[in-house]
């Protein structure tokens, strides 16, 4: 274990230290597991901790975290616990235990278990394996050959059920698989297919459907995964509606270029969700209804539902409204300015004319930003009556200012007076 350990950044060495000091002092034998021993095997960088406990997982996190000074979650319904320690690091801590799926894709029934059967409940091999943490025996426990399966670069089931039981490791296998660049175990593969071909993946509840789904659009490559999943079996899962052609997957590619692009040259702009775009791209095809059933079926939350509506108002008219040379800024802002801004970079990467990319750009770096002197105060005080006046006047002075028109609040406000009398 200490080869594998010596490169860990300082603060996870101290974590990993502390967490043995606890489990001697606690007489709970402690264990790395998931995830953490898989990524440092292949020298990945993950550092999310998952730690499992022979004895109580929440009274073990009440120790370490007392000593961390940190924020605690307890999940008593499951007898586990998350330290939260700063934004980029988080340990999970549960108690070892074994789990029976009474049915297809149904909560586990969850009972104390030996480390073994902590080890056989899990996914896949190569997450099975289990850097013990007790004094003395800091060894590798690799009870279902995680290690080779690493080596040979493996996905593999450990059970023939894994897929019934918990369907999302379908979408994980996946995952994993294009990940790491792995190859599926031929048995694992059938008994893959033959999940798919069930519809197992129906059954799942719908939110955790949505995480797998999001997951899988964080990859690096949520082309090459999506492209997998449709080998596999099709996303008919999602929608029967949904058939993603080689289009969408062009789409996939260029949106990877447009991200990159964006936050090359807006390094500080607002944060935006690179998944939905992506997903939004999947759904390129359906029409709003189709669009809002997907929403409302993997339980969207309402913003994420009015970014995946804002990317549907992408159309040929307005592609060809912003491919257009003589369109001005004014018209530019006003095309763009409802736009979600997920939908603003989906559209950019629709089509590859340099006009078109150009002005969208425009709006990113200039028009966007630009604010009136202006604001409905003066219209006020000018004595026009508050309503949806208010914002007609308004848009039009923005849209001659971003013209060129107007140079300063005096002019502004000129042409605020002037419309005031034309515009009902
Ligand atoms: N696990 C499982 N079945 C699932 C989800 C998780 O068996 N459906 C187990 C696996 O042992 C997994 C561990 O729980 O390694 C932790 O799960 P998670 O944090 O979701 O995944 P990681 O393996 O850490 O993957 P990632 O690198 O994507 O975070």
């Amino acid at each position: 274990m200490k080869k594998y350990l010596k490169n860990l950044p300082r603060e996870i060495k101290f974590l990993i230290d502390l967490a043995k000091k606890v489990s001697k002092e606690t007489d709970m034998p402690a264990y790395l597991v998931g995830g953490f021993p898989r990524d440092l095997i292949l020298g990945a960088k993950d550092w999310d901790l998952d730690i499992t406990v022979e004895g109580n997982g929440i009274k073990f996190a009440e120790v370490l975290s007392k000593r961390l000074n940190s924020r605690l979650i307890r999940h008593e319904r499951f007898g586990t616990a998350t330290l939260i320690l700063d934004h980029r690091l988080k340990v999970d801590i549960a108690t070892t235990r074994k789990e029976i799926y009474p049915s297809c894709a149904s909560l586990p029934v969850v009972s104390p278990g030996s480390l073994k059967e902590d080890l056989f409940r899990r996914d896949f091999t190569i997450n099975a394996m289990a850097f013990s943490l007790s004094e003395g025996s800091q060894k590798l426990i690799d009870i279902f050959g995680g290690k080779d399966d690493l080596a040979a670069g493996k996905i593999r089931v450990l059970h023939d059920l894994s897929f019934k039981d918990d369907p999302t490791r379908i979408l994980r296998a996946i995952r994993f698989q294009q990940r790491y660049n792995f190859k599926f175990e031929p048995k694992t593969l059938s008994l893959l297919k033959e999940a798919v071909k069930s519809g197992f993946l129906e059954k799942v509840n719908p939110h955790r459907m949505r995480d797998e789904l999001i997951l899988m659009f964080k990859e690096k490559d949520p082309s090459a995964q999506i492209k997998q999943l449709c080998a596999l079996g099709g996303v008919s899962f999602i929608s029967d509606e949904l058939k993603p052609a080689k289009a969408t997957f062009d789409l996939f590619k260029s949106i990877n270029k447009e991200i990159a692009w964006f936050m090359q040259d807006f390094p500080f702009h607002k944060q935006f969700e690179a998944w939905l775009i992506y997903f939004a791209a999947l759904l390129s095809r359906l029409t709003l209804t189709q669009r809002k059933k997907i929403a409302r079926k993997l339980g969207l939350s309402k913003k994420e539902e009015k970014k995946i509506i804002s990317c549907h108002k992408i159309n040929q008219n307005f592609i060809r409204r912003l491919k257009n040379k003589r369109i001005t800024p004014g018209q530019i802002f006003a095309l763009l300015k409802p736009l979600e801004f997920e939908a603003i970079i989906l559209l950019r990467s629709v089509s590859r004319d340099s006009v078109f990319k150009k002005h969208i750009a425009d709006f990113l770096k200039v028009y966007n930003d630009l604010r009136l002197s202006i604001s409905g105060d003066d219209l006020f005080r000018m004595g026009v009556l508050p309503g949806p006046k208010y914002q007609k006047i308004l848009n039009r002075v923005l849209a001659a200012r971003l013209n060129g028109k107007l140079s300063n609040r005096q002019e502004e406000l000129a042409l605020a007076r002037k419309l005031a009398k034309n515009i009902t």
